[in-house]
């Protein structure tokens, strides 16, 4: 099957086989099955955080649990949210911000589906998943056996979580739980939303506000993978400790940076390779987007590789002038 449809990068790559799943007895009559043990597996959400650099010789399993349901908790101002794992995440989102629960309206607009979010820890604009994550169930692919992750046993971290370790292709998720707030609390603190909500006259504002604003900024700076193939930033922000910063900075004083806890500091990747000459770069198929360049994009027809070796490209270059290695975010196959 072509798994173009599949990608949010579009890339044009096939799998032998290929088979989607709507309920969790699907799932586990699949994990009961022979062709689980006798083929590769590929666990796909919305796949918007893939680079597929070949066809995939095996199995694609794409989860498509739907369901949304709220339940109110008894001190009153808390919402248990649970959502298929199939759920696309910015349909969870604008369920929340219509109902107002508040927790996830700075998530808005990312891609994907919801069984994916807590693999990265999905984040932007001053959130991160495990703000708000309750747990989550899932099926161990050996065994069949459904069992339900806590936030500890999530292991969560910057763009990680325990699905992208030790747990890495063990276990399928089938659906999520947020706990989320009827009295909003919201993170207006970044400063691309404040001006964004100063330049609309807005000194209130509400859930739908935060979303729409969040919405917007997203639009201005990154590209459509409706129209433009892409996965949303390659890269990580590399996090370099305060000496290895304190050298860079004195070298590079326009170095955007961030702290994180008070010995290291987390680099704009964006920055970094902006600096080394490729934001808006357009080589062959692919290239770097003309807002955004941490965010590489199909242009057209690209193929994997050819992604994959602009990477490398890019990877050398950031090295070469900043002595820091940088890490792909998105997952390569
Ligand atoms: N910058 C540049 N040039 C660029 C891009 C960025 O100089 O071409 C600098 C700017 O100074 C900018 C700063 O880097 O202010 C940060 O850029 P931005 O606000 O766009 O955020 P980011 O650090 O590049 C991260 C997440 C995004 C998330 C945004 C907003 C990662 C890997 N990426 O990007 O998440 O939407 O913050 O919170 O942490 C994703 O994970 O796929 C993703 C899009």
């Amino acid at each position: 099957k072509s798994l173009k449809a599949y990608n949010s990068f579009g890339i044009d790559v096939k799998s032998h086989y290929f088979i989607e799943i709507f309920t969790e007895s699907a799932l586990t009559e699949l994990l009961h099955s022979a062709i689980v043990r006798q083929q590769k597996l590929l666990v796909l959400g919305g796949g918007s955080n893939v680079l597929f650099t070949q066809d995939f010789d095996g199995l694609v399993i794409k989860v498509s649990i739907p369901g949304i349901s709220a339940a109110a908790q008894e001190d009153g101002d808390e919402v248990i949210v649970t959502a298929g794992a199939g759920v696309v995440w910015n349909d969870l989102v604008n369920y929340c911000v219509a109902h107002d629960f508040a927790g996830i309206e700075n998530l808005s607009l990312i891609p994907g589906t919801v069984g994916a979010s807590p693999i990265q820890n999905i984040g932007a604009y001053g959130v991160e998943l495990k703000d708000v994550f309750h747990s989550c169930k899932a099926y161990e692919i050996a065994s069949g056996q459904a069992r339900t992750f806590s936030f500890e046993g999530c292991r969560f971290g910057y763009r990680d979580s325990i699905f992208k370790n030790e747990l890495k292709n063990k276990y399928i998720i089938t659906s999520v739980s947020f706990r989320l707030s009827k009295v909003a609390s919201l993170h207006t603190k970044y400063g691309a939303i404040q001006d964004e909500l100063a330049k609309r006259n807005i000194n209130h504002p509400g859930i739908a506000d935060v979303s729409t604003v969040v919405a917007h900024i997203r639009v201005s700076k990154l590209p459509d993978p409706s129209t433009i193939g892409n996965a949303g930033s390659f890269f990580k922000n590399p996090v370099i400790d305060q000496s290895q910063f304190q050298q860079l900075i004195a070298q590079f004083p326009g170095v955007v940076n961030f702290p994180v806890g008070s010995d290291k500091v987390k680099i704009a990747a964006g920055w970094l390779i902006e600096q080394c000459g490729f934001k808006g770069k357009v080589v062959g198929n692919t290239g770097t987007w003309k807002n955004q360049a941490l965010v590489l994009v199909n242009h057209g027809g690209a193929t994997g590789h050819e992604v994959y070796s602009f990477s490398e490209q890019i990877i050398k270059d950031v090295d070469a002038k900043f002595g820091i290695q940088l890490e792909r975010e998105v997952n390569i196959l």
